[in-house]
């Protein structure tokens, strides 16, 4: 990922951005700064790039010409992602460094003085952004905090290449207390259930002290987090047919569209799919109504738009009334032991490059047999197993949560990598506290067999994917 950033101080934003973890994904290639010295385009004589505000006021403006130039001077003829800082923006929030962190390039804008001249912000600014409500000096310090949080999403750039990826629910919740050596220090004990090693007993104290300081500092944050609980709760009680919607909301990747006890909807943020499960058709109608004027706010970009419904009520619906196609139909095995499972052939590795390659031949065995939903975007990460040092299978973390993807090569199959491949995942998301699940096409039978030999449940209904019109 690469930021440029526009600003009239190039040195403060390198030099603050050369230290600790940004500091060495930088080195290291992962992402990349470019500081753009917008004094450096001015047409003014002595470097000038500010002048006084048409009908009067305090202090002086920031010109067009020399911050078009250097926009042009970065983007040509592209037309890239370009914020604006300023305290007149969209709050900056996690979710919005998650989008951020999906593009290739971006470019940040930093004002000084009293701000920039509309008519170029109205030329080249796509998002408006402030760090809080507050003014500086000058934007640099907020594309800084913008960059470091992006950066931090960005794959390799932690040491623990998962840690982002395996943040969970939590998200919604405040940091619980941590504490290191000494045990005893100004007379203060570390709490003793932290010295139990009981797994379970120190995350349920965590999750007390979390949910505390959230109700405490941010109610705000306390009652979204409080519904999303609730709706997991109704959800757990058909807890194969609803895991994916469980944990796409228990690992803070979807937004709650609609609850009205166990008929609920929520949006997955990750790969535009839209979620649904309800009761009865009746209330499939009033949820169906809610999308309708989702849709119309532009709360759910319909052009992203999957659907996966747990009835076919709502399958039917969805094709009558938002001319959703039907693409397959899913059983949903979930996993739910905590206890690791044994991994016969040891060399797995995530993929990067070879892996869409080898995935492309798994696209076509799909495609001959006519199930989706076969879109390679969807993949997040690839995991392969290698025999002898040649790839011979691979699994899938979808963007969704689910295990997938999963694909042998001819030669290699009857061996157990299957097995192994499915297990190795199903040992990595426990070990992030996720509850482990896939969907099944429901014809696969040698896949469904599969599952239940690794010990997953099978769900009892049908999941069904359709596409949405744009999609
Ligand atoms: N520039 C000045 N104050 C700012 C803020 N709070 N957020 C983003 N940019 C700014």
């Amino acid at each position: 990922m690469k930021f440029h950033v526009l600003t009239l101080f190039p040195d403060m934003v390198l030099g603050a951005l050369s230290a600790s973890v940004v500091g060495r994904a930088i080195e290291k290639g992962l992402i990349g700064v470019e500081a753009v010295d917008i004094r450096g385009f001015t047409l003014e004589k002595h470097g000038r790039v500010d002048d006084y505000p048409y009908g009067g006021g305090a202090g002086m403006l920031m010109q067009a010409q020399p911050v078009y130039d250097a926009y042009r001077h970065v983007c040509g003829d592209r037309k890239l992602r370009t914020v604006y800082l300023t305290p007149q923006g969209k709050p900056f929030s996690q979710k919005m460094a998650e989008e951020f962190s999906k593009e290739e390039e971006l470019v940040l804008l930093c004002g000084h003085y009293e701000g920039i001249d509309e008519r170029v912000l109205e030329e080249v600014v796509t998002d408006f952004v402030s760090i809080g409500d507050y003014v500086l000096t000058g934007g640099e310090l907020a594309a800084m905090v913008m960059i470091d949080a992006i950066s931090r999403l960005v794959p390799g750039v932690l040491n623990n290449e998962e840690s982002a990826e395996a943040e969970s629910f939590h998200n919604d919740l405040l940091e619980y207390p941590q504490y290191t050596r000494p045990y005893l220090w100004h007379g203060k004990a570390v709490p003793q259930v932290l010295l139990s090693g009981n797994h379970r007993d120190v995350a349920a104290w965590r999750l007390a002290r979390s949910e505390e300081r959230t109700r405490d500092a941010r109610p705000d944050l306390f009652k979204r987090y409080c519904k999303k609980k609730q709706a997991i709760e109704d959800l757990s009680r058909r807890k194969r047919e609803h895991i994916h919607i469980m944990e796409a909301l228990k690992r803070g990747k979807a937004e709650l569209l609609f609850q009205d006890g166990a008929n609920i909807m929520v949006y997955h943020r990750e790969c535009g799919v839209i979620l649904m499960t309800a009761q009865d058709p009746a209330s499939g109608e009033e949820m169906l109504e809610a999308l309708r004027k989702d849709l119309s706010k532009g709360k759910v970009p319909f052009k992203a738009a999957w659907y996966v419904v747990s009835q076919d009520f709502l399958a039917l619906r969805l094709q009558e009334t938002f001319q959703a196609r039907p693409c397959g139909t899913f059983l949903q095995a979930c996993y739910t032991r905590r206890e690791p499972l044994p991994v016969r052939h040891k060399d797995i590795r995530r993929l990067s490059g070879e892996g869409p390659l080898f995935l492309a031949k798994w696209e076509e065995a799909w495609k001959r047999d006519g199930i989706g939903p076969t879109d390679l975007s969807k993949a997040g990460a690839l995991y392969g197993a290698y025999l002898d040092g040649h790839l011979a299978g691979l699994i899938g973390q979808g963007k969704d949560g689910g295990m997938g993807f999963l694909y042998v090569e001819e030669g290699s199959r009857r061996q157990g990598v299957a097995s192994s491949l499915e297990a190795y995942l199903i040992n990595r998301q426990l070990d992030w506290g996720w509850t482990p699940y896939c969907q099944v096409p429901a014809g696969n039978v040698p896949a469904l067999a599969l599952q239940e030999k690794l010990g997953l449940y099978l769900s009892g209904g049908m999941l069904q994917w359709l596409r949405g019109v744009d999609s």
